[in-house]
């Protein structure tokens, strides 16, 4: 059999936040498939990098005072650490800031310039003129145009779900500086997408067999639209300075929208394991290539993968994916991960709170179909699935047969063959392989381990019928005793191949018990030898104790920061990055969207959520304007014992003057926060209209006979 020659990569996660449990369902997904091709002996390659770019980390940088590049290591390290954490084992996780990436990116760009593909045109976008910058839509906020709700994003609307552009929000705001933007016209980059040789291009391979599942092709269908049809507008490549990213070539103050160098990313991590191994880079990415390259996606990003990288990759001259394989949304206990609820769980805190990874790799495993529907991680059914499938009945299999194998006989196995014996009593379980091979093949690991663990049952039936510890009582069945074990223990290890893409290390442990050098797929195909020596067992899995599930949920609710618009120092939600995005995302039917809430007070806190918030009686023992703070004034607080410094955004509504002597409430453990100007110590509180009917901003006093420092509850 000829090898294959495979390149897989994972979409690249953003380099501003923390790797989640949402996150983990592809790098798991994709992990098991890449770990089932190197053990069918087929050469695979693995990479992935941090898609480090744009807007929302430039920001993300200043606003904790570090550069980006500082910042972007710093990430690298924890995803790293987090990926490590689950057994994601990358031939390389590397970074689209480095010289490969930017190579690739001004080649393809200068081709397809070459190719006539690149527009030159002015475009009018919101500018804030007091951060001198370009507003991504995500760093608009405004009124709804639709329902008129308050603080909405620039592209769509939380409350009511309506998407339309920035301009037509009513009273519009900069996210980063608080101030009103303007309207201001640049010239813009364009990756020509309508042009026909573009949509005749994409017509066609979004068709082809296999390039896409069929739920995606029947996207692409709607986007591309009919024959004839001119669907796909043009794609705007380029952002204004400041931008964290690559200058485009000949064109100073212009630089790469971070969508055009994240998915060349890919070819940049490649070629970086390329100098590390000794490949042949183009053997891989030459048009003219045999090799197979496959994509790991989210369903939000096909856009982006299935449209603009193949084009963009055609018309450059290199050649297109062989396939991509999207998937679905993780859900927590049916609904969407909630930072609330305590179920947008980081993958450090999982590792944190002690739970084993393979445990989450196995119930993803177990849920995953190959499609693109969305999956759900039900807390309590996780606890009870891998308990039962993997201690009650994969690991008891081993556990019931060790100790006599080791008692009784010295560790060794039965001295004849036992092929036969195996085959007539525990029909299938060898002849298996093949099947659930093809469903890894096919990621359809649900289905593959259904079929393993019916097997898994039908060897624990084995076991009842012979009944070992019964055998084990009477000297004249030892025969009988070391042949069933052997049977066991040949079963245990043909289950272990089977389960080695998805438990790496539990394998690993398995065949260090079962004395056997790493398995691959092609030892399903014989058995242990005659009077094989195994070692001593060792209990292989704990089970899963639903407490420590309840813990991990605690662990991930927030700790209770009051949130007041804090005008100079906004720091961007997790999601920001991608208008573009989250326009495909709307066009995809609105299948994600926010869980509506139950009531205006819902979730309810409890006591001791509010207990954590301590609340202090404070004197303003002065007050003062800020140089260049359009919003702010800073307030010393003095709580009696000590004295703080507070920037409050009240300025509109307060002369420092008359504030001086007032007593007043603060947040007296609020994080300490560097700002622009300084460092915030607290918070003072203040009482506003939402509806805006009765403007104005209103803080608080205490009844008389209040004292700095009395705590408030
Ligand atoms: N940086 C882009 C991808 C660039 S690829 C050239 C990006 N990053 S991301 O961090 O937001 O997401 C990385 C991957 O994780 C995406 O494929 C995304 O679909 C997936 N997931 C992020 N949250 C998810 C869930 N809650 N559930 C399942 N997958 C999710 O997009
Ligand atoms: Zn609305």
């Amino acid at each position: 059999m000829s090898t294959r020659k495979i390149l897989v990569t994972s979409a690249l996660p953003y380099a501003n936040g923390a790797i989640h449990l949402g996150h983990l369902v592809e790098y798991i997904q994709t992990d098991i498939w890449v770990r089932f091709q190197k053990m069918r002996d087929n050469e695979c390659w693995y990479v992935c990098a941090d898609d480090t770019h744009g807007t929302p980390i430039m920001l993300r940088a200043q606003n904790e005072g570090i550069s980006p590049e500082a910042l972007i290591r710093r990430v690298h390290a924890e995803h790293a650490r987090d990926f490590a954490g689950f057994h994601i084992a990358f031939d390389n996780y590397y970074t689209t800031h480095s010289d490969e990436t930017r190579a690739f990116s001004e080649t393809i760009y200068g081709r397809l310039k070459e190719a006539g593909l690149i527009d030159v045109r002015p475009v009018e976008q919101y500018y804030d003129p007091q951060k001198e910058m370009f507003l991504p839509d995500r760093f608009i906020k405004g009124e709804c145009p639709k329902c008129a709700a308050k603080d909405q994003y620039g592209d769509s609307c939380e409350v009511c779900g309506a998407a339309y552009a920035p301009t037509e929000l009513k009273n519009p705001y900069s996210a980063v500086s608080g101030a009103t933007p303007v309207l201001k016209a640049s010239e813009h980059y364009f990756f020509r997408l309508s042009d026909p040789r573009c949509q005749s291009f994409l017509r066609q391979w979004t068709k082809e067999d296999g390039r896409l599942q069929t739920e995606a092709a029947n996207k692409m269908q709607e986007w591309l639209g009919h024959e004839g049809e001119n669907k796909l507008s043009d794609w705007d490549i380029s952002r204004d300075a400041p931008y964290f990213g690559f200058e485009i070539p000949g064109a100073p103050g212009k630089f790469f929208y971070v969508w055009l160098d994240a998915p060349i990313g890919y070819m940049g991590s490649f070629k970086n394991l390329c100098a590390k191994k000794g490949l042949d880079f183009n053997e891989f990415w030459a048009p003219e290539s045999t090799t197979e390259l496959y994509h790991f996606i989210g369903k939000d990003i096909l856009y982006f993968h299935a449209l603009f990288w193949p084009a963009e990759l055609q018309h450059a001259g290199f050649r297109t994916p062989t396939k991509i394989f999207a998937h679905g949304f993780l859900t927590v206990d049916g609904a969407k991960m909630s930072k609330s609820r305590g179920t947008f769980i980081t993958a450090e805190s999982y590792l944190e709170q002690g739970l084993n990874p393979e445990w989450l790799r196995y119930y993803f495993a177990a849920k995953l179909n190959g499609t693109l529907e969305d999956i759900d991680l039900n807390l309590d059914d996780f606890a009870q699935r891998v308990n039962s499938d993997l201690v009650g009945k994969y690991i008891n299999i081993a556990s019931r047969a060790a100790g006599f194998i080791a008692k009784r006989f010295d560790g060794k196995l039965l001295a004849g063959h036992c092929e036969e014996r195996f085959h007539a009593e525990l029909p299938g379980i060898a002849a298996a392989a093949d099947e659930i091979a093809g469903h890894y093949e096919a990621r359809d690991y649900g289905r593959g381990l259904r079929r393993v663990m019916a097997l898994a049952d039908q060897i624990n039936q084995y076991v009842d019928k012979n009944q070992p510890w019964v055998l084990a009582k009477d000297p004249a069945q030892g025969a009988k005793l070391q042949e069933v074990c052997t049977l066991l223990i040949n079963a245990f290890r043909l289950l272990t191949i089977y389960l080695k893409p998805v438990l790496p290390k539990l394998a690993h442990r398995a065949e260090e018990f079962l004395n056997v050098a790493p398995l691959h797929w092609g030892d399903a195909g014989h058995l242990l030898p005659p009077s094989h020596l195994i070692n001593g067992y060792e209990h292989l899995m704990q089970r899963v104790d639903p407490k420590q599930i309840a813990a991990l949920v605690e662990a991930n609710k927030p700790s209770l920061e009051p949130q007041t618009p804090n005008p100079s120092a906004v720091s961007p939600a997790p999601t920001s990055q991608h208008s573009e995005q989250r326009h495909a995302q709307h066009q995809q039917n609105t299948e994600n969207k926010e869980q509506a809430q139950v009531s205006e007070w819902e979730p309810f806190i409890s006591i001791d959520d509010f207990s954590k918030v301590d609340l202090r009686i404070a004197r303003i023992a002065d007050a003062r304007h800020v140089e260049g703070a359009a919003k702010l004034i800073q307030l010393t607080l003095d709580l009696g014992t000590e004295q703080r410094n507070v920037f409050a955004g009240i300025k509109s509504a307060y002369d420092p003057a008359t504030l001086i002597g007032r007593l007043t409430v603060m947040v007296a453990n609020l994080a300490p926060r560097k700002m622009k100007f300084g460092v915030s110590e607290g918070m003072v509180l203040a009482a506003s209209d939402e509806s805006g009917e009765f403007p104005g901003l209103f803080i608080l006093s205490p009844d008389s006979g209040a004292q700095p420092g009395m705590r408030v509850k």
